[in-house]
């Protein structure tokens, strides 16, 4: 019903993800034309029809002034949540900002002050920690346990431990987890929270992931645990449907001290017209998209995960819960990271990201994004092939 398979022109588009200066500047690579670019987490499948046509219709209005958050569109995001992931939201908890990066350096700077501590769990997201820098907080590792068989687990003593330090504010909590693909469990999302609540710690958990998940999985919301925790729930349409650009986040704050203070800080946010019109089509009229976008994931991985055990066995891949990121362990090969994109880069035309990028847990590792034809992976894993296979 929908093409998943025709791969679809980013030219003339000013995409980030195939901007060669981009990719210099962030990865320090070389990007040849031939390159293929497997690295920002946005996706190579083409939009769904009816948020096409949604913004066809909304551009031959022909006026594109200052934009109202509607009934539809606030009622769009709550079947959604509800429909999909049981979670009941009422309109007043919705807080837009544009982005879920700038939703969250908005909450840094409204709830915390200068100094204060923010834990982040290593590896992950490597936005959290540039906010934090960025804003003068303090970076709180609570670095993420590795196993054998590279299956990750929280350190709750040590996440205690932090927390009970006065000075530590937030906890920016990260479900489904990027890059390592583990949704975490209730259960400890649940412990985490009643850390939380005890330490008076805020938990911002960004589950913008969360539609994006295996056949096989299950997710649940920080949002659906009992606690009495401050807490920050991050969605974001954007993910779920391919429309980074249009930068929309809503923010689920149920208590309404902390949604004035953060209004307070950051005043009033306008949407454009362009997401409004997304958000509401996508929401409404994408549903099945979604489903075939997580089809077409699952056959991806699947291609994926025999391929490695099959034609590339020194490196190790264990398929991610949820995301269309896949976490690739090179260790084996003993190459330092930045040595090994360039290889990737300069010997296979891979754009890749480097796992410490994400923390200095992530050594060893590759990020890959997988949310393309599978034309693409299967001459992507052969590139990977000429370069190490035995
Ligand atoms: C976990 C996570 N949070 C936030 C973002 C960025 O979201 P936004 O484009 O809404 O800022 C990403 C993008 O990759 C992400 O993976």
């Amino acid at each position: 019903m929908y093409d998943l398979q025709t791969i679809v022109s980013r030219n003339d588009t000013a995409a980030s993800k195939v901007d060669k200066s981009c990719i210099k500047s962030i990865l320090n690579v070389n990007c040849f034309d031939d390159s293929i670019p497997m690295w920002v987490a946005d996706m190579d499948f083409a939009c769904a029809p009816a948020i096409l046509e949604a913004l066809h219709k909304r551009v031959d209005k022909a006026i594109f002034g200052y934009t109202s958050r509607t009934a539809d569109y606030f009622d769009s995001i709550i079947d959604w949540y509800s429909r999909r992931h049981n979670m009941q939201i009422d309109p007043s908890w919705l807080v837009f900002n544009p982005g879920t990066v700038i939703a969250l350096r908005n909450c840094l700077r409204a709830f915390t002050k200068e100094g204060d501590g923010v834990i982040i769990q290593p590896p992950v997201y490597y936005p959290f920690q540039a906010q934090i820098l960025e804003t003068n907080r303090t970076v709180i590792n609570n670095n993420l346990i590795k196993d054998d068989n590279n299956h990750y687990s929280i350190d709750f003593e040590d996440f205690e431990k932090k927390c009970k330090d006065p000075n530590t504010k937030i906890f920016i909590y990260c479900n489904p987890h990027n890059p390592i693909g583990q949704i975490w469990p209730p259960a400890d999302t649940k412990r985490l929270l009643d850390i939380c609540a005890k330490h008076d710690v805020i938990i911002f958990s960004d589950e913008i992931h969360c539609d994006l998940i295996r056949a096989s999985a299950t997710f649940t919301s920080a949002l659906n645990i009992d606690s009495t925790a401050k807490l920050i729930v991050a969605t974001a349409v954007t993910k779920t449907f391919n429309v980074a650009g249009l930068q929309i986040t809503n923010l689920v704050i149920s208590d309404a001290t902390m949604r004035e203070q953060l209004n307070a800080y950051t005043g009033k946010i306008d949407i454009s017209p362009f997401a409004s019109a997304a958000t509401i089509a996508a929401y409404n009229e994408s549903e099945n998209w979604v489903l075939a976008v997580n089809e077409a994931l699952d056959a991806n991985l699947d291609y994926m995960d025999t391929f490695i055990k099959n034609k590339l066995p020194r490196l190790k891949f264990v398929k991610p819960e949820g995301t269309y990121l896949t976490w690739i362990d090179f260790s084996d090969y003993n190459i330092e990271n930045q040595t090994l994109l360039e290889k990737i880069a300069n010997e296979a035309h891979l754009i890749l990201e480097s796992g410490t990028m994400f923390g200095q847990s992530g050594t060893g590792f590759i990020r890959m994004n997988i949310a393309c034809p599978k034309s693409i992976v299967i001459e992507a894993l052969d590139r990977l092939y000429k370069v190490f296979g035995e």
